[in-house]
């Protein structure tokens, strides 16, 4: 008996940039064609299907975990539990689309050995990359990950695990910072980052980020000439009130849940629910 998994049957209709899974080179042939690539947060089984059924490119089960699900007011308090958690509940519920997962903050910046251990439990859950924050001090990390097997998307500009160093959410790369991002772009694709997660950097610098890397640029805040474009899930959706001045909200999730949950409360209290058909009798 072949141990060989098929791959899952092709769904042309919600297919991006590949015709059955996407794999890292789909993302560069994407780049070199001039296709745009489409990825979006998830966090858990409930949502994911529904993004991959939609046709997005790749899922980031990013550390944004934290302030979205778990609560909290930065993605410092995340942990490599936490991660693990959600992104095998993804990778469980998806077929076609490339999964990343987020090294959370203090799991892999100091050391090649920590950080293989780290990207090997997400990897073994079921992740098909590693997304971690950091410039050309993080290259030594990528290549060692990367010389490990591990494709690595590394991810620059505004980086939430320092915000405190970093002065809270704040475009990065104007003055004199516009040439150290360069520098810190040819560094990670020198060590072997496939992809790069551009966040808050002016229009026009990460234009000329893109046409000078090989690596596949993702724009979250970051204008349109990027290769790729980002966004939490829940402020795509419209499921919160604030959202950044980047996002644009494509539905309202929240008030359609808030209005539908209104609906059941006033069911139940006016006796109206359960109604027949809800109920059987024998
Ligand atoms: O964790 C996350 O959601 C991210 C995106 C903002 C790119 O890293």
């Amino acid at each position: 008996m072949s141990r060989i998994t098929p791959e899952p049957a092709q769904t042309p209709s919600t297919t991006g940039i590949a015709p059955g899974r996407v794999r890292i080179h789909h993302i560069a042939q994407a780049k070199a064609l001039g296709t745009p690539i489409t990825m979006l947060t998830a966090y858990d089984a409930l949502t994911a299907p529904i993004f991959e059924a939609a046709g997005v490119d790749m899922l980031l089960v990013g550390d944004s975990y934290g302030n979205v699900v778990l609560g909290h007011s930065s993605t410092i308090p995340v942990t490599l539990d936490d991660m693990e958690r959600a992104t095998a509940s993804v990778c469980r519920s998806v077929h076609r689309v490339m999964v990343v997962a987020d090294l959370p903050f203090g799991t892999y910046e100091d050391d090649p050995r920590r950080a293989f251990d780290s990207a090997a439990r997400l990897m073994r859950v079921g992740a098909h990359a590693v997304k971690l924050e950091g410039g050309a001090q993080r290259a030594p990390i990528i290549r060692a990950l990367v010389d490990a097997g591990i494709p690595v998307c590394a991810h620059v500009g505004y980086t939430p695990q320092s915000e405190n160093l970093l002065g809270g959410p704040r475009m990065q790369g104007r003055g004199d910072s516009r040439e150290r991002l360069l520098a810190d772009i040819r560094a990670l694709e020198e060590a072997g980052a496939f992809a790069v997660v551009l966040e808050m950097v002016p229009a026009s610098l990460a234009a000329e980020i893109t046409a000078a890397t090989t690596m596949a640029t993702i724009g979250i805040g970051a204008g349109p000439a990027t290769d790729g474009q980002v966004l939490v899930s829940s402020d795509m959706a419209g499921m919160t009130e604030w959202v950044p001045s980047f996002v644009r909200r494509f539905g309202e999730l929240g008030a359609a849940l808030e209005s539908a949950t209104r609906d059941y409360v006033e069911s139940v209290r006016a006796r109206a629910f359960p109604g027949e058909g809800n109920y059987r009798d024998e």
